[in-house]
């Protein structure tokens, strides 16, 4: 199946929904003509167009080999801003969808002596991906999937291999402080020349790295940030200026809103979609003034340069930031 030429993606059709939990639906996606589709590796993420200026990223969780399916899936969010409710209540099987081609930012290192996967919650989804392409290309790797209560851990399907094979370690029920003894027992056992991955909720990969910073020697750790919302409005932030160089006009950002929002009020013509600071769709030229950059699109050399910047989450370090437009 060829991508869309015009905008890099393509349509789907949704071979299957299943539930893997209350809160967990999975989705198998599939060529609308039963084609290949674009090829991936592990720990690569599709972007869903759920709806006009609606994307979400979500992980594909099958083996990278399965050329003809994507595998995706989708934890109900009680605080959901549109795309896990709408994900949940309004798709069914033959639906045709909208996604990117798979993007990867959160690959495996190949030269890493073993792997160390450690998954909190929905976090599992690309970890369950690595894992099956460990064991297909005969890497070494242990899988740790924390989960509030068993009952919530789900792919029963695909952990049993990792299972039978071995590598899972099931946690489940644990407190804060058990969690971070576990994940400090593992992370000490670890061979030299590990490397660690982990997704899920930001204060648990929050806690990987620190922990491996504190085993006193080289443990590299890689970690997705889906789930790990930056802070983009809230009272604690500084309210700045923003001029529109082609009018002169400067507007007030609050601290409780983002610059996209207050552009969009104001009339100002900016595409955005996913609204995370993710896609790239509001990426915005700085002519004046240093961005406080709140993205993950951009690469550390783009951040560095200052002369760009993603409206829908970052803000400015200074009193005012005149941007192109
Ligand atoms: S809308 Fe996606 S990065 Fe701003």
């Amino acid at each position: 199946m060829e991508p869309d030429a015009r905008s890099e993606t393509l349509v789907v059709r949704i071979g299957a929904i299943t539930r893997e939990t209350d809160e967990i639906l999975k989705f198998v996606l599939v060529d609308p003509n039963g084609g290949a589709l674009p090829g991936f590796a592990a720990g690569a993420h599709v972007d869903v167009h759920i709806a006009p200026g609606l994307t979400r990223q979500y992980s594909l969780l099958n083996p990278p080999g399965e050329g003809r399916q994507y595998v995706i899936a989708v934890k109900r969010e009680p605080q959901s801003r549109g795309g896990s409710a709408a994900m949940h209540g309004g798709l069914a099987p033959d639906d045709l969808v909208r996604i990117g081609s798979p993007r990867n930012s959160f690959g495996l290192d190949h030269g890493a002596a073993h792997h160390l996967l450690i998954a909190g919650g929905i976090g599992i989804t690309p970890l369950l991906c690595m894992a099956h392409q460990l064991a297909a290309t005969g890497g070494t790797y242990t899988l740790a999937y924390f989960v509030r209560a068993p009952e919530l851990a789900g792919f029963a399907e695909d952990l049993a291999p990792i299972a039978r094979a071995g590598r899972l370690q099931l946690h489940a029920g644990l407190n804060a402080e058990a969690t971070i003894a576990a994940m400090a027992g593992l992370l000490a056992r670890q061979p030299e020349g590990a490397h660690v991955y982990t997704c899920g909720p930001c204060p648990l990969m929050d806690a990987v790295g620190e922990l491996a910073k504190a085993c006193g020697r080289d443990l590299p750790v890689h970690r997705e940030d889906f789930t790990a919302l930056p802070l983009i409005a809230g009272p604690d932030l500084a309210a700045f200026e923003v001029q529109l160089a082609q009018s002169g006009e400067i507007l007030p950002i609050p601290p409780e809103r983002t610059i996209a929002d207050v552009l969009i009020e104001h009339g100002v013509a900016l595409d955005t979609s996913c609204e995370q600071g993710m896609c790239g769709t509001c990426l915005t030229r700085v002519l004046g003034g240093v961005p406080e950059h709140r993205d993950t699109f951009l690469s550390e050399e783009e951040r560095a340069a200052g002369d760009h910047i993603l409206p829908c989450v970052s803000r400015s370090r200074t009193p005012l930031l005149v941007l192109d437009l």
